[in-house]
């Protein structure tokens, strides 16, 4: 079991979901963890789910689609916790679902902001401190198997997990000599808030769960122990990797 007391991690989008089941697998492992969400009731649910684990935890009411939100967020949770060990950059929204030869600039942009622009800058800013403590540490950002199969009828969602792996992968190479690991998580279906409508349709449901090998959709408490493991800052020549997590989608 990794031991990450005195260790403090960003979790973005990590009041529910994957975001909350990676942040409970790292108090439980003694981490100290900032939360950071749009909506405050959210956060302040997730803090109390933390602090049970008997660990530091705090909620920051944050909208990642705007770039001086994240930088002040991240300003501010360094002032309140004194450093930083790790980052996961895991919050998204889903896709519009209109089709793609209707689908206008500001669709698209609305969705890049959110899933992608979002993870760069939470990237920069968690990296800038990183470097300046000259401590290392662990960053990660959270794709989807959408970036693996042709996510047909998701274009902008797809394309934009597909560009967290290329940012990953370069940002390992270019961090590196800091001794800084980054690497991404490729979660499959899992049932969460965002993917509350694709789970309640049926056919579609049944068509995901028979193309996945374990034959169900993940629960958000799987990502427990693979929180750990991508933010664990001692885990140094783990790096640049894609992690997947799909009960076998897509290898099937
Ligand atoms: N569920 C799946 O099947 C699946 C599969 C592959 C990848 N993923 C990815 O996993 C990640 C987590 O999603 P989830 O499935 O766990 O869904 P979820 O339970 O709905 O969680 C999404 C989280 O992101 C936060 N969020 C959304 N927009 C935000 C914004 N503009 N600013 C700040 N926070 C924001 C939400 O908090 P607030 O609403 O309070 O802001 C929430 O904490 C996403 O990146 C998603 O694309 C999910």
């Amino acid at each position: 079991m990794a031991d990450l007391s005195g260790k403090v991690f960003v979790i973005t989008g990590g009041n529910s979901g994957i975001g909350l089941g990676m942040a409970e697998g790292i108090a439980a492992a003694g981490g100290s963890l900032a939360i950071w969400g749009r909506r405050s009731e959210k956060n302040d649910e997730a803090v109390a789910i933390l602090e049970a684990h008997g660990v530091t935890a705090r909620g920051y009411v944050c909208d990642v689609g705007d770039e001086q939100q994240i930088v002040d967020t991240m300003a501010q949770t360094v002032a309140d916790f004194g450093r930083l060990d790790g980052c996961i950059a895991n919050a998204g929204r889903s896709g519009t679902g209109t089709p793609f030869i209707e689908m206008t600039m500001k669709e698209w942009r609305a969705i890049m902001s959110v899933n992608l622009d979002s993870v760069f800058v939470t990237m920069r800013e968690a990296a800038k401190v990183l470097v300046a403590q000259r401590t290392g540490g662990s960053l990660a950002a959270v794709s989807s198997t959408s970036a693996i199969h042709g996510a047909a009828g998701n274009e902008a969602y797809g394309t934009s997990k597909t560009a967290i792996n290329g940012l990953v992968r370069a940002l390992a190479v270019g961090l590196a000599r800091h001794q800084i690991r980054v690497n991404s998580l490729v979660p499959g279906w899992t049932k969460t808030e965002l993917a509350g409508p694709a789970f309640a349709n049926e056919k579609f449901r049944d068509a995901t769960t028979r193309r996945t090998p374990v034959r169900r959709w993940a629960e958000p408490s799987e990502f427990r122990d693979i929180g750990v493991f991508l933010a664990d800052p001692s885990l140094t020549y783990h790096t640049g990797q894609e992690v997947v997590v799909d009960g076998g989608y897509t290898v099937f």
